[in-house]
């Protein structure tokens, strides 16, 4: 198992990258071309450590992640004496390209290098001389919290490397899958960005309302979609009721745009969500940290309680 973890980038995710390896049991090394973010990093880490502590998520006698993690301000000490290296720079296809060329030169021979990437297929910005100890190894925000991690390895990797990244990832308590070819947006992303489309159509034709498209998500298909998904749902309707309505044809999807006018008004207010204290909804009422704090508590309440109720269901991965 990978003990010793590189953490290249600590904006948004690589805090919480490093949160989560670290509880795993590794010793990380975070660093950043930005001197203030990285500065920021062990707040942020400690902050979200306390919400995770205070929710009894972390078992009695746990070291403080801190105590394992060292901020370093070179990419060049981050990586010594790495094994595994996470890749969490910005989503941009040069900066990452650089990155890569620079671990080509700087990583240990035999280190794996995992990037976080959302959406970019990365292999081809990737020196071939790296590629067969590359993947993707993609977490969700906030990743201390949300368990699903998405592998895909590079097409040059032994299929052993996924694997022994499987389980790497499965030891700190995670779900990874296994992608089999990466696909721009995984399984839950690409679900995702087809709801983006549906929702915003809706808001822009005046067909409902934000709080109503949530209410929808929320008291009709979150909790069946938490118990069941999505394909065993079907399996419950009944595929014949699926064979009719896509015979039916009555669903046809939003036209492909590229922007939708309530975002456009919204953003140009500076109504960007959350950390400017209002997007579709008004969070002005409450400072930012205490809301994400709250968040936090109440996903890891929800975690648990999903837990022990999806737990005895059938799991095709039981089976
Ligand atoms: N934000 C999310 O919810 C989320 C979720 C899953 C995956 N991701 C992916 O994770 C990656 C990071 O996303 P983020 O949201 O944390 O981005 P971010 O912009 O918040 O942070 C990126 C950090 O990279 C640093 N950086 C840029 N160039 C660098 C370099 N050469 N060396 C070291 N550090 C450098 C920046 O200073 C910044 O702090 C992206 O690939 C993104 O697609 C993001």
């Amino acid at each position: 198992m990978y003990r010793n973890v590189a953490v290249i980038g600590a904006g948004t995710m690589g805090d919480g990258l490093a949160l989560v390896h670290a509880l795993g049991g590794a010793t990380v090394s975070v660093t950043d071309v930005n001197r203030d973010t990285l500065d920021r990093a062990a707040g942020m880490i400690g902050a979200a450590f306390d919400v995770l502590a205070q929710s009894g998520e972390i078992e009695a006698g746990t070291p403080h992640p801190l105590e394992r993690i060292r901020f370093v301000p070179s990419l060049e000490e981050a990586v010594a004496g790495a094994d595994y290296i996470v890749e969490a720079v910005v989503e941009n296809p040069e900066v990452k390209r650089s990155i890569f060329a620079e671990l080509e030169l700087l990583a240990p021979r035999a280190a794996v290098i995992a990037s976080n990437t959302s959406n970019l297929d990365i292999f081809p910005l990737v020196p071939v001389g790296l590629l067969p100890r590359t993947l993707i190894v993609h977490w969700y925000a906030p990743p201390y919290i949300v368990d699903l991690v998405d592998i895909v390895a590079s097409p040059l990797a032994d299929p052993s490397l996924a694997e022994s990244v499987r389980a790497f990832v499965g030891a700190m308590g995670k779900h990874p899958i296994v992608l089999k070819r990466f696909v721009p947006g995984y399984i839950a992303n690409r679900l995702q960005a087809a709801w983006t489309r549906e929702v915003l159509w809706m808001i822009d034709q005046g067909i409902a309302d934000a709080a109503d498209i949530d209410a929808s998500i929320r008291h009709g298909l979150a909790g069946r979609l938490t118990l069941l998904g999505h394909v065993m749902k079907s399996d419950f309707g009944g595929l014949g009721l699926t064979q009719r309505l896509v015979a039916n044809a009555s669903y046809e999807p939003p036209p492909r745009v590229d922007h939708y006018n309530v975002l456009d008004r919204l953003v140009a207010e500076g109504s960007t969500g959350v950390l400017a204290g209002r997007g579709f909804f008004d969070y002005s009422g409450r400072p930012t940290a205490e809301l994400l704090a709250d968040r936090d508590r109440r996903l890891i309440a929800l975690k648990r309680s999903a837990r022990d109720i999806v737990g005895s269901f059938p799991d095709p991965a039981d089976q």
